[in-house]
């Protein structure tokens, strides 16, 4: 199964792979922003493994581990390049030997230093989608990006661009003066469908990429009332968006019991319940491009073996929505 990225030509799979966890740490003034310890010779090994099953999309951003995922990512895909294709994000300044996450910056100038940084970080010469990280920035400071984003595509550091945001809005105004957007990436998993953004992505021929296709690891079916998230997990850091999982790191009841009530459909045809998660997210429109984010191996081929089961039918898609009331 492969996904075009808009108009961009850009031809990538069916999934991409997520590389916020492969980060590693990272702190701002409100507690921890990465997903704790990670083992850098395993990401490795996951993102080779996810070449391997045909995964050649990869999702990042500057800020992840404060530029350590860059590093890993970029390492990683060495003599590999021409394989793949990059998705990074920009606009969240952050050091990179202290690991904090500072905050924002949305001027035209610091995106040409921004882009220079990654490229440096990733071993490359060009992006291949560079996202705005800042999702609730106000449309007419966003509109002033516009001619650097343009420009970065002309010198060929980027070959599309795309926003990272949950508010339509935003995609509609960007839709109607970018040239080379491509792409939304905003949340959207079976546990919180956004068929607003849908819709815009299919009227405007944009690429719909959904970060958290498995609300954070809980519709893997793994997490229960009993387990809880380690410690340093942004997951279990209390943050006021946090609504899958609570302070104690423990997952939300009513998100397990929303999962239970659907599991049969997802796991239907021998999938697994990550399988089935990311088989919804393809049955809603023919335009999603779900990122889950792997950390390890095991995760990862989990994760590709949906490609071959493809999307649940439109009849299942219609169950779950009964079933969850939505
Ligand atoms: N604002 C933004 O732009 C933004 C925000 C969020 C995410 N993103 C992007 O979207 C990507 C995906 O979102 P997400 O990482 O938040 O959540 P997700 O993809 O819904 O969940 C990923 C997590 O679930 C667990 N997992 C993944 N596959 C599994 C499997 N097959 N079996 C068991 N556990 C599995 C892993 O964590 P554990 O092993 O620790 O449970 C993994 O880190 C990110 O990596 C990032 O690239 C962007």
């Amino acid at each position: 199964m492969r996904r075009t990225l808009g108009e961009s030509g850009i031809d990538v799979s069916g999934i991409g792979m997520g590389c916020w966890a492969i980060g590693g740490p990272f702190h701002n003034d409100n507690g921890p922003s990465g997903w704790g310890e990670v083992d850098d010779d395993e990401s490795t090994r996951t993102i080779h493994r996810a070449l391997d099953l045909g995964v050649d999309f990869f999702d990042t951003a500057d800020v992840y581990g404060a530029g350590h995922s860059e590093r890993v990512l970029g390492r990683a895909l060495a003599g590999r390049r021409d394989q793949v294709a990059i998705a990074t994000k920009w606009g969240w300044t952050f050091e990179e030997d202290t690991k904090y996450a500072v905050g924002g910056n949305d001027t035209a100038a610091y995106v040409r230093q921004a882009v220079t940084a990654s490229l440096d970080r990733l071993g490359t010469d060009y992006i291949d989608l560079y996202q705005l990280h800042i999702g609730d920035l106000a449309a007419d400071r966003a509109a002033e990006l516009l001619g650097t984003l343009e420009a970065l595509v002309e010198e060929g550091k980027i070959r599309a661009y795309g926003w990272s945001t949950d508010l339509p809005d935003r995609a509609e105004s960007w839709a109607r003066d970018g040239a080379h957007f491509a792409a939304v990436q905003h949340d959207c998993s079976v546990l919180h469908g956004s068929p607003e953004m849908l819709e815009v992505c299919e009227r405007h021929g944009l690429a719909s990429i959904n970060r958290g296709p498995l609300a954070m690891g809980l519709l893997t079916g793994k997490y229960t009332t009993a387990t809880q998230v380690g410690p340093g997990d942004v997951r279990g850091s209390g943050v006021e968006w946090m609504t899958l999982f609570g302070k104690d790191g423990r997952p939300s009841a009513a998100h397990l019991a929303r999962l239970e009530s659907v599991r049969e459909v997802l796991t239907s045809e021998g999938r697994t319940l990550a399988q089935g998660a990311l088989a919804w997210l393809w049955a809603v429109s023919d335009r999603t491009v779900p990122i889950p984010g792997c950390r390890t191996v095991a995760q990862v081929e989990d994760n590709a073996g949906a490609l071959g089961k493809g999307p649940l039918t439109a009849a299942q898609v219609a169950e779950i929505a009964v079933l969850l009331g939505s």
